[in-house]
Formats: structure tokens, sequence, C-alpha cells
């Protein structure tokens, strides 16, 4: 595995791949690697010839009272795992590399940004947006690789690369869970271990909702008034608990398709998100 640091590196290094018409695959991360990196990189090691690992704490997509000082980094460590996950190429930028002096350019997605973390983030999604269209053009991967435990970001790639006609295809990878559900996220590193296990509730409130509509529920207040409940008997409040349409995000009142329940709650000082698509009972039969 070669690391580099520069954009003209990265561009001199990935030459000959293009010139040999390799696969080039891409999963674009801020660091701080845990088993969910590691199956995105294990899916794009599978299908790829060669592989681009970046690590880059993104300061665009913190907002002014967020974890961007906290944001945990541990560059040698991702180096050794980037390494065991067969990474080829591990470019890590300085911020100075990615907005030099003068950078003036915003990508804003309209409406799929506006809604969930988009209304408890401002700015969030612009900032994802912006680097995910650089990291694009830099590395111009055949396919990149993103996590389902970030959906909405998932959707509004999807988004940018349609609309900006990217010639890449973007592979969303299932949610990395720990045995007791918690989803794989590198804030997890900020629960102590009270806040731990109050967290685990996240993924049961969400199976909970998930298990009502396989049942037959088709009202979604109702089965977010039951994933609510299952969220307060360990004291934790919502930000937002929403069932919606899992390409569009349009809350959806009435479930007559597969859909996205979506949450954000604090535990402690972190703020955790997470999420699972429900698909409801046809004919009463639950679906397997
Ligand atoms: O999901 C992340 O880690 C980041 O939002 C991403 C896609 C690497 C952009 O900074």
């Amino acid at each position: 595995m070669r690391t580099v640091r520069t954009i003209a590196e990265l561009r001199r290094a990935l030459a000959p791949a293009r010139d040999a018409r390799l696969r080039v695959g891409l999963v674009p991360t801020m660091g701080a690697l845990h088993d969910g990196h590691l199956s995105l990189l294990g899916a794009a090691r599978a299908e790829c010839d060669l592989l681009v690992m970046s690590v880059f704490v993104n300061p665009l997509q913190f907002g002014p009272s967020e974890d961007l000082a906290a944001y945990p980094r541990d560059e040698a460590r991702d180096a050794a795992l980037a390494q065991e996950a067969g990474v080829d190429l591990l470019f890590t930028p300085a911020a100075e590399e990615i907005y030099p002096p003068g950078f003036a350019t915003s990508v804003v997605v309209r409406g799929v940004s506006e809604r969930l973390e988009g209304e408890q983030r401002p700015g969030h999604f612009e900032g994802v947006a912006t680097v995910v269209a650089k990291l694009l053009n830099i590395v111009a991967p055949e396919v990149a690789y993103f996590g389902q435990k970030d959906a909405q970001q998932a959707i509004v790639i999807k988004r940018l690369v349609a609309d900006l006609d990217m010639p890449v295809r973007i592979e969303v990878c299932p949610t990395v869970r720990e045995h007791d559900g918690l989803a794989q996220s590198s804030r997890n590193a900020y629960l102590s271990a009270e806040e731990r296990a109050r967290a685990t509730s996240i993924s049961r409130a969400l199976e909970r909702a998930a298990q009502l509509i396989a049942r037959g529920e088709r009202d979604s207040r109702t089965a977010v008034a039951a994933a609510r409940g299952e969220l307060a008997a360990h004291d934790l409040e919502p930000e937002y608990l929403e069932i919606v349409d899992p390409d569009t995000l349009v809350p959806v009142k009435r479930v007559e398709r597969p859909v996205l329940v979506a949450l954000a709650a604090r535990v402690g000082r972190a703020r955790l998100i997470d999420n699972v698509i429900a698909t409801p009972s046809t004919n009463g039969v639950e679906p397997s």
C-alpha cells in the first residue's frame, strides 16, 4: 500500500491503472475506521482492480458547535487496517490541499438534503456533497462505496452524481452492527459504558417499528409511537424519528411499500443516527 498526500501525487499514481483500463474503486472515509468501513473495503476489494481509500476529516461538513476538533483521529491505526484490507492507495490530504486559499465553490443538492439530517445540521450536506464531488473528480473511480447507515448521505450522493453526469456507480453497503444491534459508528467512541448500554435502544426502537409494519400495521404514527416508547424507556428523546420514502425521504403516513425508518438521538455527547428499511406484510403474510 502506498500513502499519498497530494492530488498531483494521487493522479500520477493512478495514471498507469487508467492506461491499463483497470477498475478503480474508491472508499471515502473520515478515518477512525471500524467494521462498517472494513465491510466497504471488502466489497470494493472483491470487485475492483485498484482500491483507493481516502481519509479526510472534512471541516466543511461540521457545524460551528459540532465535534470537528474532537473527531477521533488515528492515522497509524487507519493505515494498518487499510493495508490489511487490501487498499492499494491511501489518500490522506491536508485541509489546505482540498480547500486551498481562494477556494470558493460549493455543491448544493436541493430537496433530499433538506429534510431529517439537513434540518438538524444546516450546511452539513453542502459540505458532504462538495467534498465527495471533489474526491470523485480527483480519483475518477468506476465505483464508490458508502454505508446504508448514512442512508440520507447515500441518497444525496446518488442525486449529486446523477445531476452532474458523473460516470461513477454508487454502491451502498449494508449497515454493520455490534452483537447487540448498535450500528457501527466512529462516534460510538464517545459513549461511556452506561451510555453505550442505553444506545442499544436505538436499533431496538427501529426494529420495533419495522416489526409492527411487517405484521400489518399501516399507520406510520403507530409505528413511530412504539419506537419512541422503546427510546423513552431508556431515557432517550430522538431529534427526529420518521417514516419516509426510501428514495425521496418524503414522509409516509400510510405504509403500503417498503419505507425507511430513520432516527437521530443524542446519547451523552454522541449524536447517533441509524435507520432500517421496513417492509409491510402483503395479505397478512410477514415478509421473509
Ligand atoms: O461518511 C463519511 O465518512 C463522510 O461523510 C464522507 C462520505 C467521507 C465525506 O466526508
